[in-house]
């Protein structure tokens, strides 16, 4: 079945409400749990498809992960180098990041191991974290393009590394340091730009040796020490930032909106949106500053805002890169130009959500210029017209942000494939109506 929702102009939200738990985070707490000697207690896990999937893949891995009646998650890692080979197909679905991190993860095992995932993630690039494990001593016999299916042929004897990734993404340095585990001596991915380091903070947290430099050129080196003792750890997973914009934005966009999103997590290299949102005149605060497992997190409060286009600096993609969709539509909304520069990345996410965000708007009313690697909107300062069914190629932020964008249009907004959502933010319909949205399901044969 492929379900078909509507959303419709509503009146101000209000309320507070605690969106699921950070997906990166989750598939990295059931990753080193699975690694650590001992019991891990992991609260408010993220139960999207993404983050079970990676649950099944681990307990297929050998570790021993049970969800208890009270949503805490119990976990008995193997140890670093532990893992065993797995009677079948890892299928990872729609995840890029499950599936990257543990194809490092398996890359250091001396065992064989087979990735699959859906049609999205069968079209999705693998060689940027192929290309470095084979210089670690992993053989891999994939798809034309690098793509999944693909074969790991991990190795026994696997040699450090110090690589510079030539693209910004936190999937291969994250690849690297969890290939680095079960790897004699020190293993260094080097970044020129920061991404989200909740790998590093994570396998601190576990008993990891990390190291973090800064270098000449502005970039960061991080190195992890190999077979090091991880040990179990009990934590609650923060409230996704990028989940937590979508609600943000529809409180900014509905007038008289003033709503509460509890226990967010706001690590600095995660809320480039908010700071571009307040640049563009939202009233959004962080209050409650406190500390979770080692990440920061705060209450979101915002209330409604006029916005105003802006220039968002390249440099700021890493912090947002997947907040671009929701972006886009408050700029939809906005009077005046945003321009949106440095998108390559986009085009090789869970659907080319420059293209889907281009179209889509279009076919709402909005002026949109689609580049190479920019996205330009023309906002006007008032609602557009909606009225639109969008294509989502079964991506859950393009869907959630058409949603969005309906909720403050001047007529509905559809999305097609809207059971995708469920990848990272599974109850989306219910907290949002909630807060007072207006979406509605509509259910038909998919063809
Ligand atoms: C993620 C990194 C980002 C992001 C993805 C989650 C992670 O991808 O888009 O949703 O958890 O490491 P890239 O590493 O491809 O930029």
């Amino acid at each position: 079945m492929a379900k078909t929702l509507h959303s419709g102009r509503v009146r101000a939200l209000s309320g507070s409400a605690l969106v699921p738990g950070d997906k990166s985070i989750s598939h990295r707490a059931l990753m080193l749990g699975a690694l650590a000697v001992g019991e891990s207690v992991v609260g408010g896990l993220l139960e999207g498809d993404d983050v079970l999937r990676t649950a099944a893949c681990m307990r297929a891995l050998g570790a021993e992960i049970t969800r208890h009646e009270d949503g805490r998650w119990h976990l008995y890692g193997r140890g670093v180098g532990g893992l065993s080979e797995p009677a079948d197909m890892l299928d990872m679905g729609n995840s890029g990041t499950g599936a990257r991190l543990l194809m490092g993860l398996v890359a250091t095992h001396p065992f064989t191991s087979f990735f699959t995932g859906d049609a999205s993630l069968r079209s999705r690039p693998m060689r940027r974290v192929t290309e470095p494990l084979t210089r670690m001593g992993a053989r891999f016999f994939t798809r034309e393009g690098g793509r999944l299916p693909l074969a790991v042929i991990g190795t026994a004897s696997p040699l450090p590394i110090s690589y510079e990734s030539p693209v910004a993404s936190a999937q291969v340095k994250s690849a690297l340091l969890l290939a680095g585990l079960n790897t004699p001596g020190e293993t260094t991915v080097i970044e020129r730009e920061a991404t989200r380091d909740h790998t590093e903070l994570m396998l601190r947290n576990f008993g990891a040796d990390v190291r973090v430099e800064a270098t000449e050129t502005g970039g960061r080196a991080i190195t992890v020490t190999g077979f090091p003792e991880l040990t179990g750890r009990q934590f609650d997973v923060p409230a996704d930032p990028s989940s937590a914009a979508f609600p943000a934005v529809a409180a900014l966009l509905v007038e008289g909106s003033e709503i509460v999103l509890t226990g967010v997590g706001i690590n600095p290299l995660r809320i480039g949106l908010y700071q571009t949102l307040r640049e563009m005149g939202a009233d959004l605060s962080f209050e409650n500053r406190r500390d979770q497992a080692g990440e920061p997190v705060a209450d979101l409060r915002v209330r409604a805002s006029r916005l105003k286009g802006i220039d968002v600096p390249a440099e700021r993609a890493p912090s947002m890169i997947d907040e671009y969709p929701i972006l886009a539509v408050a700029a939809a909304f906005a009077e005046g130009t945003t321009r949106m520069r440095g998108l390559a990345e986009l085009r090789v996410k869970e659907s080319d959500r420059l293209a889907a965000m281009a179209r889509g708007l279009a076919a709402c009313g909005v002026v949109v210029e689609e580049e190479a690697d920019a996205l330009i909107v023309h906002g006007k300062g008032r609602a557009p017209a909606g009225d639109a069914l969008i294509a989502t190629h079964f991506d859950h932020r393009i869907a959630m942000a058409f949603l969005v964008l309906g909720m403050a249009a001047e007529r509905p907004v559809a999305v097609d494939e809207a059971e995708a959502i469920d990848t990272s933010f599974p109850g989306f319909v219910a907290l949002m109506n909630g807060l007072g949205a207006a979406i509605t399901a509509e259910e038909e044969q998919r063809a």
